[in-house]
């Protein structure tokens, strides 16, 4: 590309130096230095050009290889250590190859928390057409965990696009009817708004989330942060309703001080034998900072009616390591 744009002008230089010097052996003195003026003007424009083809190439790439990053994604580029907190199951296992390499358990789920933020796979999943942000594994971990406690009311904290919301609704009206159980669905943006820009070039087939009637039966949507009044009061009359159990997600801001509010704001609305969900575990270690995993710990230091359910992470791979958090009285 480079190449072709380029020699287009080159030709015509050349050609026009050529020219010059052929002219020159008629010409008289003065008009040589004229000449090559003029040719010095026109390297000179070339070069410019060549400049600025360069300019745009640049950009090109910078396009080109952003275009699998995010503000989420700060991972990429970076090497990851030894995480000795690392909370895989069974992450200190050795996986040997015949080609001879030798790959702990902790390196391969690491390796795709990694793949899943840099290749932002989290844009090109969706559930009945619609865009969702939950992982593959823990959306089948979820399912197991709905279908086990068969909550009445589910507080689906952080809605996007409406792609938990709709999942657990799915799930929801395979065990009860509209006006048995609900969905509390918030998020201080609208549902119709996709945190992610490039979620709609990453699943181009997706619809809005109103246009599937479990939205309208099952969900109530509530623009709010999560611990505002208006939200916490949607979340007690649902339980007031429709009773228990009650299921928290927590998948909103996921910044440590966020999520520690959250889980001690609504630990209490959990039912014991129930679950509050804490997405996105991964975090502390992809930012190297103390995010959800940090604020689960802390949470649960007062309150110690829960535990963390490791029987949960049933593949082994999850992005909630020690985020299901089971109530136990
Ligand atoms: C990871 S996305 C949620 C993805 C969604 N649960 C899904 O499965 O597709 C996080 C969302 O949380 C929302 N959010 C940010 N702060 C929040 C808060 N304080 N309370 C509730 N939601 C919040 C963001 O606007 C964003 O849409
Ligand atoms: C536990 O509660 C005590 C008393 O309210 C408080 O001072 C402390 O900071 C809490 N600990 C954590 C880790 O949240």
């Amino acid at each position: 590309m480079m190449k072709l744009l380029l020699l287009g002008p080159l030709l015509f230089v050349s050609v026009w130096v050529h020219t010059a010097i052929a002219m020159e052996s008629h010409e008289p003195h003065h008009h040589v230095s004229t000449l090559m003026m003029k040719v010095q003007r026109q390297l000179e424009a070339v070069q410019t050009l060549q400049e600025s083809i360069k300019k745009k190439l640049e950009e090109v790439h910078a396009v080109q290889s952003n275009s699998h990053t995010t503000q989420q994604a700060a991972c990429v580029g970076n090497t990851y250590s030894l995480d000795t907190q690392s909370s895989f199951v069974m992450k200190d296992e050795i996986v040997t190859m015949n080609n001879g390499h030798s790959i702990r358990m902790d390196d391969i789920l690491y390796g795709y928390d990694w793949v899943f933020e840099s290749r932002r796979l989290f844009s090109v999943g969706s559930w009945l057409g619609v865009q969702s942000q939950q992982d593959p594994a823990d959306l089948v971990v979820i399912q197991q965990l709905l279908w086990d406690i068969k909550p009445k009311v589910i507080y689906d904290i952080g809605t996007n696009v409406g792609g938990s919301a709709i999942i657990f609704a799915h799930i929801m009206s395979q065990y009860a009817k509209p006006g048995e159980a609900i969905i509390v669905s918030v998020d201080p943006k609208h549902y119709s708004i996709n945190w992610d820009d490039a979620a709609k070039q990453l699943c181009p087939k997706c619809t809005a989330v109103d246009e599937n009637p479990l939205w309208n039966d099952y969900v109530q949507f509530v623009q709010a942060r999560s611990v505002e009044p208006q939200a916490i009061a949607a979340l007690e009359a649902a339980i007031a309703k429709y009773g228990g159990p009650v299921i928290i997600s927590v998948d909103g801001w996921h910044d440590y001080p966020e999520v520690y509010e959250e889980c001690v704001t609504f630990a209490k609305y959990v039912t014991v034998g129930s679950y509050m969900i804490v997405q996105d575990t991964k975090l502390d270690r992809i930012f190297n900072k103390p995010g959800p995993r940090q604020a689960v710990y802390d949470c649960l230091v007062n309150n110690t009616n829960f535990v963390i359910d490791k029987s949960r992470e049933v593949f082994l791979y999850s992005q909630h390591t020690d985020g299901f958090l089971l109530r136990v009285r």
